[in-house]
């Protein structure tokens, strides 16, 4: 029955007020709700109660409703914390009944009201919630096991197993490559899913998880979360299979890479309710078939009602991700939906791998070496290789090939072995990247072994086979001249062996079909550039199946699908015999670095991110996870030139490889890069002490100040950090009135934050900074009633503090109230100076002013340990009071080389310059940013030293913190790193190395406008 060729007289919102006022004896108001045929109404009562009333489309039958009920009420008994709607019995105590609001019989029944919106729309739809939506219709179906209902047989257009009926309307798709897409699907689901149906288990399902239908929460800050399953209108008794399907349709609806999103659902599905091998094996066909329906039905509307253009745009996602599925081959579909469930990704893997692991002593070798006895060496080619160092220059053909043979000569080693299944950074095309952003997933794990040998050596057949393949694959990086094997094992089952970067000459003769026996030598090994422009060796890997792909069978994967791809092509050792003894034990898992910190290292020490990051490699403005990851480095000062900076990384070896001892006996670089740091600053700071962290440096300007005043009390600013020793928590009160903190000592006395966007004096005060330092000088005069002031101590832009930028003239009277009551001023430069701002090289001469005692660290070794104390020839005296000063490490020629090479760096470089210039324009993306996001309350900081404080509200400057943590987590998802700070935890930190490009800011801003517009964190 076709309702919608039967329009029928609308009830109204007053209709619903006195249908529920008469059959259920509630006085509410009454909203209605979007519905195509029936009438929907959200009833809300006196005090608050929410409820759904549903005046049904006359030609609705009574069967159907009941079926509902009694769905419904099953679930409700079995099920009790599934948040489906209850149904909401009657006065006279019935489920339904029937009533005539405008004139015609209707049913009329009343559910209860689930709060949430649906997820058609939302931003961003993560794998966690289809994992969770999936397993929520596992639930469902478990619930409904055994359900039984006389309505429940009907013939649904809408059921994937009755999706014949399409084929007499394919005339209506104009479109011909279209149209025989869908004749593609329906020959295959002819040919699987009719033949496959008798064995499949059925039952009752609910069968429409569309986008409309599935409910999310949505709280500030927070991941969205499953609220609610709506609609029992289309259940069906069919192969309880179809329940993953229809939401798997659905679910990947517009989709790019339509299993990005079927396979959370499959998995949450999956681990609720196990499917059976043989409903996986239909599971493709289904999800095309209802794809299939759903394009044909459009078709079928927009036939009957013409020019309707809403049901051309509506079918668009059902046609792309149709048009998705069909670029790819379906047993690939197929074997990641058994990744999915945790089964074998081809059914017949297991039978090949048993029979290779009892079969391998009878292989022939493939080389000319025993690689069972052989001396070979395992190269680490990994991600965080030490051999191979984060030079992406070091990656290239020869230096690649030159690092392999010198390790393989160092070894005594006649055969190099790459390992299978290792995430590898040398991959460095276009054709290993998923798409533009240098951020995003690329192809990085190993699907074979590379066997490294001389160019020419011979290649043989370890087993008999039959040549399936002969290509030159000539593009970079690619396989170069490859051929691939074709075997089988007794038992019939088929599998394949890929030979990539060989000699092209080698295989010139061979044709597909001809049989090589095992011990035959097929072909030989290339050299670069022929062989893919690789170093020489052989990729020899095992396919469980070509999947139509060919000689284009990835021989490397993107580690997201690592187990589908390693399922596909199992271990290549299986045939080369390799004793295992030989390969050094693999890095672990990050869940068991993880482990193993939580068991030995001190718990307190934090580890950023819900996900932690296990970063192995480090180049410029990029950090490395161990799968390849690449993520831009927007928060880390402390590899000021970049990570692994090659002068830097130089300096350090060199002087490293020489000498490293301690400063009682004399060393240039010492007195060397005292002068240079020295020249750096205005007169008279002139001294210098070189120590290794800046703690320490913080701790020794400390007492340079109390021996040069004779005093003890110190004035810090509201939020301070300065450095993990006991005396500095003492004078950070970002720590003593944190967590754990002892609060404030007596000799401490704490100004208030100089904050001009959120503090009593604004940015529109020109008097701010002065009015903010008078309480300095009301502080001073309390130290003074305690025995003196010794010293001030504050960052020339307060970080922890959440990335302050101090009003003007702040420093500048607060030091003149300081030294006027004989206090010292000490300014900690630790995160801010170096040239990080872009206008000056230090912070305080933004604020025009010289401090008497500089403290350094941090980003001054571009992470090497260093740190500095600079200051006046006569505070330097007065602390030279007869007690040694010795730090062991501190000044070492090491550290000092390293500091001379980022002061190199900086000036060959001219990253100061760099930082105003690519910081202004990253700011200018901010503030452009800020135009469109109402959550960005504030965009502030100099150079590439920045900060975003983000409110709920511009008005009430009220605090997003949730929120900047949301924005944080996403956009590592993303591939970047910022941070989160200040008192209020609101504020985004950004401080990249001084590298970061233009380019480099455009992805920051495009992420962060991405993030932005996801509904946790939208403003409306
Ligand atoms: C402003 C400031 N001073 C001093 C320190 C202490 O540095 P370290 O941990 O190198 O001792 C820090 C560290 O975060 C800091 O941010």
């Amino acid at each position: 029955m076709d309702i919608g060729a039967h329009p029928a007289t609308r009830a109204t919102a007053q209709d619903a007020v006195r249908l529920a006022r008469e059959l259920y004896g509630l006085e509410a108001k009454a909203c209605p709700l979007p519905s195509e045929y029936d009438d929907n109404f959200r009833l809300e009562t006196g005090d608050g109660t929410r409820r759904v009333l549903k005046v049904m489309h006359p030609m609705r039958e009574a069967r159907f409703i009941d079926m509902q009920c009694a769905a419904l009420g099953r679930i409700a008994d079995r099920d009790p914390a599934l948040a489906v709607p209850r149904v909401i019995p009657n006065r006279v105590g019935r489920l339904w009944l029937k009533a005539a609001p405008a004139g015609e019989d209707r049913i009329v029944w009343m559910l209860s009201y689930l709060p949430g919106r649906p997820i058609a729309g939302l931003r961003p739809v993560t794998p966690d919630l289809l994992e969770e939506l999936g397993a929520a219709l596992a639930r469902l179906d478990l619930a409904l096991a055994g359900f039984t209902h006389p309505a429940a047989g009907r013939e649904l257009k809408w059921d994937p197993v009755r999706a014949g009926w399409i084929r007499t309307h394919l005339g209506l798709v104009q479109d011909a490559p279209r149209r025989a897409l869908v004749e593609r699907v329906l020959a295959r689901y002819d040919a699987e899913l009719v033949t496959a149906l008798p064995g499949l288990r059925r039952s009752v399902v609910y069968a429409d998880a569309n986008e409309h239908n599935v409910l999310v929460s949505i709280e500030p800050g927070r991941r969205p979360r499953l609220s609610g399953i709506l609609d029992f209108g289309d259940m069906i008794e069919t192969v309880t299979v179809a329940e993953i399907a229809v939401a798997a349709a659905h679910a990947s609806f517009g989709a790019a890479d339509p299993l990005a999103a079927v396979r959370p659902l499959v998995a949450g599905y999956h681990r609720r309710l196990p499917l059976m091998e043989d409903e996986v094996a239909v599971l493709d066909i289904l999800v095309r078939t209802r794809l299939a329906v759903s394009v044909i039905n459009s078709a079928c509307r927009s036939a009957a009602e013409p020019g309707d253009p809403y049901l051309t745009v509506s079918e668009a996602p059902a046609w792309a991700a149709l048009e998705a599925f069909d670029r790819m081959p379906p047993r690939l579909a197929h074997y990641a939906y058994r990744d999915a469930c945790g089964l074998p990704p081809a059914p017949h893997g297991p039978a090949v791998v048993r029979w290779l692991e009892e079969s391998g002593d009878a292989f022939a070798q493939v080389l000319e070496h025993d690689l069972r006895s052989e001396p070979v060496l395992v190269l680490d080619l990994s991600v965080g290789s030490p051999m191979l160092g984060a030079d992406p220059a070091n990656l290239e053909t020869s230096r690649l090939a030159e690092t392999i043979e010198v390790a393989m000569k160092d070894a005594g080693a006649a055969v190099g072995v790459g390992r299978y299944d290792e995430a590898r950074a040398i991959y460095t095309t276009g054709a290993f990247a998923a798409g533009g952003s240098p951020t995003a997933e690329r192809r990085t794990v190993h699907l074979g072994i590379d066997l490294s040998v001389p160019p020419g050596s011979p290649v043989r057949a370890p087993l008999d086979g039959t040549v399936h393949f002969v290509a030159d694959n000539a593009a970079p990086k690619d396989y170069g001249p490859l051929v691939i094997l074709r075997h089988a094992v007794p038992t019939g089952e088929e599998f394949f062996t890929l030979y990539g970067h060989l000699d092209r000459n080698s295989i010139a003769g061979l044709e597909p079909g001809k049989s090589i026996r095992a011990g035959e030598a097929f072909a030989a090994v290339g050299a670069p550039p022929a062989n893919g422009d690789w170093w020489p060796h052989v990729h020899v890997q095992i396919i469980l199946d070509l999947l139509g792909f060919d000689e284009d069978f990835p021989g490397v994967a993107a580690p997201g699908r690592r187990a589908l791809w390693t399922g596909l092509s199992p271990d290549a050792n299986l045939i080369l015999g390799i004793p295992a003894g030989r390969f050094p034990r693999p890095d672990p898992p990050k869940t068991e670095t993880l482990a193993a910190r939580r068991r030995l290292v001190g718990r307190n020490l934090s580890v950023s991110y819900s996900e932690p990051l296990k970063i192995v490699r480090g180049w410029m403005q990029y950090l490395y996870d161990e799968t390849g990851r690449a993520y831009l480095d927007a928060y880390n000062n402390v590899p000021l030139v970049g990570h692994s900076h090659p002068r830097v990384v130089r300096a350090i070896r060199e002087q490293m490889a020489l000498l490293n001892t301690n400063t009682r006996y004399l060393h240039d670089n010492l007195v060397r890069y005292a002068e240079r740091l020295t020249a750096l600053m205005p007169a008279p700071l002139r001294v210098c002490y070189v120590l290794n962290s800046a703690s320490e440096a913080n701790e020794l300007a400390l007492r340079l100040a109390r021996e040069h005043t004779g005093r003890e009390d110190v004035i810090v600013l509201e939020s301070a950090y300065h450095g993990h020793t006991t005396g500095l928590i003492d004078i950070s009160p970002y720590k003593f009135n944190g967590p754990g903190g002892r609060g404030r000592k007596p000799w401490v006395h704490v100004a208030p934050l100089p904050d001009d966007y959120r503090g009593p004096f604004r940015r529109d005060d020109p008097e701010a900074g002065p009015k903010y330092a008078a309480a300095v000088g009301r502080l001073a005069a309390e130290a003074g009633a305690r025995g003196g002031l010794a010293a001030f101590i504050a960052e020339t832009l307060p970080s922890v503090a959440g990335q302050i930028v101090l009003p003007r003239g702040y420093l500048a009277e607060a030091y003149r109230h300081v030294r006027a009551a004989g206090g010292v001023c000490v300014a900690d430069e630790v995160q801010v100076g170096f040239g990080r701002l872009g206008t000056h090289f230090w912070g305080f001469e933004t604020q025009g002013v010289i401090p008497d005692i500089v403290v350094l660290g941090k980003p001054i070794g571009n992470g090497f340990p260093l740190a500095a104390v600079v200051t006046t020839e006569a505070i330097a005296a007065s602390f030279a009071n007869g007690m040694e000063f010795f730090s062991t490490f501190g000044g070492n020629p090491v550290a000092c080389a390293a500091g001379l090479a980022v002061l190199d760096v900086m000036k060959l470089e001219r990253l100061q310059d760099r930082a105003l210039r690519v910081g202004s324009y990253l700011i200018a993306g901010l503030e452009r940013l800020a135009e469109r996001h109402l959550l960005i309350g504030d965009v502030r900081g100099s150079g590439l030293f920045l900060g975003l404080e983000l409110v709920r509200d511009r008005r009430t400057l009220e605090p997003a913190e949730a929120e900047a943590s949301y924005v944080v987590e996403r956009l590592r998802e993303l591939g970047i790193l910022a941070g989160t700070d200040g008192p209020l935890r609101n504020v985004i930190k950004i401080r990249p190395p001084l590298c970061f490009a233009e380019a480099d800011a455009d992805i920051f801003v495009a992420a962060l406008d991405q993030v932005l517009s996801e509904d946790p964190v939208r403003i409306t």
